[in-house]
């Protein structure tokens, strides 16, 4: 959600930033501008990608201090003025920010009637007037900007540039992320360390209310009083090449086609063959703690959201707690009673969606105990968890969850293993959990092997005005993911119900227009979803079936068959032929599909 970068050292800017805005671009990518310093100020903003600004910057763009931007708007429309930076009216002060201001309408009026004149309709504008103001009081770039926060109700990530002092950029984060990353005699800061590996695997995160001064030779933190905070670096292990799409066409099938490799990383060591359990030593929980808990609360948004109900399911299998998962988004505003025995669980790649960051801190105020499932190593949900699962999934580009969800869903496995363990899982069922998780990386190999047919289903399919997605019980949040990532990809609208709740409904919606992509796992349910098929069929819909058995493919239009794993992580390996579904059905439509229409990476506003 907004991407912001900014560099201060021996070099010039301008490239980096532009850079360093291209691999941010997933977080935004509605308009993008920079600014540089070097005897005033220099910016060039324009609505459209990076690449557009990029085409528009100039040779003489020079200055070795600079700050960039790349939007995804949410005050006023995608335009070049409402792209950042944003100037104060004498050009002394320039402003990236990635946020809200929620009090931009009453210190807007206020500014107005002190003499400020608005070019923009952002929010973000308010802080360039409100900065410009006070550093005239305060002689200090720090200063101004801590003080303009003060006034200031909202989320920020902000980068700040004083043309009065090329050689310094004050950045402050409440909310959204702001990284800094540490060079030789140079200093970046991002809202993600995308933008920085390629110069510095050496990080600082701020936290909440933390605002940073950088300079050519270091930088120095201060809380939102003015005192210094000591920061550690910490050191990412994401290589630049992470970032690149690797030869493929798209990040999306780069991301998708690395599964085998990212679900083996997410399972590497944390199976134990001699007690048949999981070592999960990040959870900072013993067996007596472990055993304490009575109920099992997943939170998560979005695809995270329906990777948490297949580990609610998988919990409940395996270690017979009561679990459920909620959107984080929903759980957050409706005061939820948090109990002293409950284990909450968050889900993030990002580790930065302000929703499921709002659930964590709402839960931690009211004393719950809160485990993170994350991919981003160092993220503002995982610093704020008690404990948790990394996924080591890689960094994921593609505004569409891949990857990071069916490494979720194994990391669940793993969690359900554990808890079930020391509860009343059997050695011999541990040990054919263990077994199963050792057979995804090949089997989701296999299923990558499909991708020819998955991708002449998909062209078949794509030109349907409506996709239903069925599924019963494990199969149902797969049919929920994967009419998720139809829709999000492909723009094609997709419904996904229970099979179980068809007749209560949604049949009347079903006919020849309306095909059904039906997950039908071979499981104790297996009779009743293919009754289910018979039903559609009955009413003249087509089926496209993901399951199996070769023998049920009769029931079908068509049908997918993909490799059995043991019943309780099917569900693992039945999301991933829907992903090269959405995607070649995206690409036969001609979507942009590392870049859906009005979505951005990572949901860091509310
Ligand atoms: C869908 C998708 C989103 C994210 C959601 C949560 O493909 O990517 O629905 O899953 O915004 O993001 P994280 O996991 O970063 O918290």
């Amino acid at each position: 959600m907004c991407g912001i970068v900014a560099y201060v050292g021996p070099k010039d800017a301008a490239p980096i930033l532009l850079e360093g805005l291209q691999r941010l671009e997933y977080r935004g990518y509605d308009s993008a501008g920079v600014v540089v310093a070097n005897k005033g100020l220099k910016m060039r903003k324009v609505k459209g990608r990076v690449a557009d600004l990029a085409a528009a910057v100039p040779a003489r763009f020079k200055g070795t201090t600079g700050i960039g931007h790349t939007r995804w708007a949410t005050h006023g429309v995608p335009s070049d003025v409402n792209a950042h930076p944003h100037l104060s009216n004498d050009e002394r002060i320039a402003v990236v920010h990635n946020g809200i201001i929620e009090n931009a309408d009453e210190l807007r009026g206020k500014l107005e009637a002190d003499g400020a004149t608005f070019l923009s309709e952002t929010d973000t504008e308010v802080l360039a007037h409100l900065i410009a103001r006070t550093v005239k009081e305060t002689d200090s770039l720090q200063e101004a900007v801590r003080l303009a926060l003060k006034r200031v109700v909202g989320t920020y990530g902000i980068a700040v540039v004083d043309s009065e002092r090329p050689g310094e950029v004050v950045v402050a984060r409440n909310g959204s992320p702001i990284v800094l990353g540490i060079g030789e005699k140079e200093m970046f800061a991002a809202s993600d360390v995308a933008a920085l590996v390629r110069y510095t695997r050496q990080v600082v995160h701020l936290e909440d209310g933390e605002l940073a001064v950088l300079r050519a030779d270091g930088f120095s933190t201060f809380a939102s009083d003015a005192r210094e905070t000591a920061k550690e670096p910490l050191t990412v292990d994401w290589e630049a090449a992470h970032y690149d799409t690797g030869g493929y066409e798209h990040y999306l099938l780069k991301e998708i086609s690395e599964q085998p490799e990212t679900v083996a990383r997410t399972l590497r060591g944390r199976l134990d063959d001699r007690f048949h359990v999981a070592h999960l030593g990040g959870l900072n929980m013993d067996a007596r703690e472990t055993r304490s808990f009575r109920r099992v609360k997943i939170i998560g948004c979005g695809s995270a959201y329906y990777s948490g109900q297949i580990g609610a399911q998988l919990i409940e299998e395996l270690a017979r707690i009561p679990a459920d998962a909620e959107p984080a988004s929903e759980f957050r505003y409706r005061n939820p009673v948090v109990e002293p025995d409950t284990l909450y669980v968050a889900i993030s790649q990002s580790g930065e969606t302000y929703d499921t960051l709002a659930a964590v801190q709402e839960l931690k105020r009211k004393g719950g105990r809160v485990l993170g499932i994350v991919n981003t190593v160092g993220s503002a949900i995982a610093r704020e968890c008690d404990g948790g699962v990394y996924l080591h999934a890689g960094p994921e580009v593609s505004v569409a969850s891949t990857k990071a969800f069916t490494s979720t869903a194994a990391a669940f496995a793993l969690l359900a293993l554990h808890l079930g363990r020391v509860r009343d899982l059997s050695p011999a069922d541990g040990r054919r959990i263990c077994e199963g998780l050792r057979r995804l990386p090949d089997q989701i190999k296999e299923i990558l092997a499909l991708e020819p047919q998955i991708k002449e289903l998909a062209h078949k399919y794509a030109d349907s005005p409506s996709i239903m997605f069925v599924g019963r019980v494990r199969g149902y949040p797969v049919a929920r993911e994967g009419a998720q990532k139809l829709k999000e990809v492909s723009y094609v609208h997709a419904e996904a119900y229970p099979a179980s709740e068809l007749k209560h409904g949604p049949l009347a919606l079903i006919g020849p227009e309306m095909p059904t992509v039906a997950i039908v796992p071979d499981d104790e349910l297996l009779d009743k979803n293919l009754t289910t098929l018979g039903e559609i069929r009955a009413r003249g819909g087509k089926v496209l079936m993901v399951g199996h058995r070769v023998a049920d493919a009769k029931l079908a239009d068509d049908c997918l068959v993909v490799p059995k794993n043991e019943v309780e992580l099917d569900p693992i390996l039945l999301g991933i032929p829907l992903q090269l579904f959405a995607y070649h059905a995206a690409v036969a439509l001609g979507r942009d599909v590392d870049k859906p229409r009005n979505l951005a990476k990572s949901v860091t506003v509310e």
